[in-house]
């Protein structure tokens, strides 16, 4: 939660992460060439380190793609979405290996591992009297040709939008830029994902004459259409909004009955166009906005930790009394004021500004274990 800037918020967790991720992107680019190598041994190392270090970019793509929807369907996809940043700025860095190139002599400390890997700019267009990155550019004009555009150009794009959010990545940018113009910045991945599709499709109908390729990032853009798809259906199934009031004077909707929702949970339901996340705790029923300040997450599908509202994306808390994120933290959420009339939940219509103060509803059990409601 951001009250100051902090140049990298590690912690064990997402250095585990970071090292499984970190190995299996190492086990990829050793199988991709060793497998290929074994394919067609004649190929050249330098041509089949561009090939394997941007695929891996493209794969990771797809992953970081693929989170959101799956942690809609199970819970257990969340740990990911929690390291889903770090994954982005991975993936940049793949991405710009395969255009620029690496070499591990260049960083001091690691100068003695002679390993080296080839940047497509420097491998395709470095051979000419104009300079690489001007070849880039001038090397194929077909930009009217719908199969002969320059593929080079997408990838181009696709790695500038990658570059910017990798650079706008951390917390500092989000509390900075706020939330919705971050959020809208960060959405640009989509319009990245559709260039690098492109890159990669026209890039092998131009240079390869075997289908598997074209064939993998078709199967791979109908899996991103198809999960996206599903987890906004179940979106607008989730949003069917509850009845409104009763009577004109009453500000006040039934959202159901206290059983319905375990302790330290909530429900989420739309009221007046808002997503409103209900939780039982503590014998309590409290309401707040459902949405996270920090990037929109479903803090309905969080839990009650330690008296908080715990988001389950990256864990910004907020109290459900008032919304407001316990001290020194700053972030706040509009609060709701909620009812108990017998068991059923009555939520008023009207939110009330960020961080406002409401009395929770009390649920009080009889000594004979019954409850009875105020
Ligand atoms: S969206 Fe990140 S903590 Fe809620």
């Amino acid at each position: 939660m951001s009250v100051a800037y902090k140049s990298i918020q590690w912690n064990r967790t997402k250095i585990i992460y970071d090292l499984l991720l970190f190995a299996a992107i190492g086990i990829y680019l050793f199988l991709f060439t060793y497998s290929a190598k074994l394919v067609s041994p004649d190929l050249e190392m330098r041509g089949l380190d561009i090939r394997a270090f941007g695929s891996a970019a493209f794969i990771l793509l797809h992953v970081i793609l693929s989170i959101g929807p799956l942690c809609r369907f199970d819970r257990r996809f969340l740990p990911l979405l929690y390291n889903r940043r770090h994954m982005g700025v991975t993936m940049f860095f793949l991405g710009l290996i395969h255009v620029i190139g690496f070499n591990l002599s260049d960083i001091p400390v690691l100068s003695n591992i002679p390993y080296k890997a080839d940047g497509a700019l420097y491998w395709y267009h470095d051979f000419g009297n104009v300079e690489p990155i001007v070849s880039l550019f001038a090397g194929n004009t077909h930009y009217g040709s719908l199969v002969r555009f320059p593929f080079e150009t997408l990838g181009v794009i696709g790695l500038a939008i990658l570059f910017l959010m990798a650079i706008t990545s951390h917390d500092f940018w989000l509390a900075n830029l706020t939330a919705p113009i971050w959020k809208a910045l960060h959405m640009s991945v989509y319009v990245a994902y559709a260039a690098l599709v492109g890159h990669v499709t026209l890039g092998a109908i131009q240079t390869n004459r075997h289908p598997f390729l074209t064939i993998a990032v078709g199967l791979g853009l109908v899996w991103i259409t198809v999960i996206h798809l599903l987890a906004a259906l179940q979106e607008r199934r989730r949003d069917r909004a509850v009845a409104p009031p009763a009577t004109a004077t009453d500000h006040y909707v039934d959202i159901g009955s206290i059983n319905e929702i375990p302790d330290t949970r909530a429900k989420i339901v739309t009221i007046a166009g808002e997503r409103v996340a209900i939780f039982k705790y503590d014998g309590k029923i409290a309401a707040i906005s459902n949405v996270c300040q920090h990037q929109n997450g479903p803090l309905g599908e969080g839990k009650v930790i330690d008296g908080c509202v715990t988001c389950p994306w990256h864990g910004y808390q907020y109290l459900p009394e008032t919304g407001a994120s316990p001290p020194p933290f700053i972030e706040s959420v509009p609060t709701f004021n909620v009812q108990l009339r017998d068991d059923r939940i009555f939520v008023s219509t009207i939110p009330n500004p960020p961080g406002t103060e409401t009395i929770p509803a009390r649920i009080y059990p009889d000594a004979d274990g019954a409850q009875s409601y105020e």
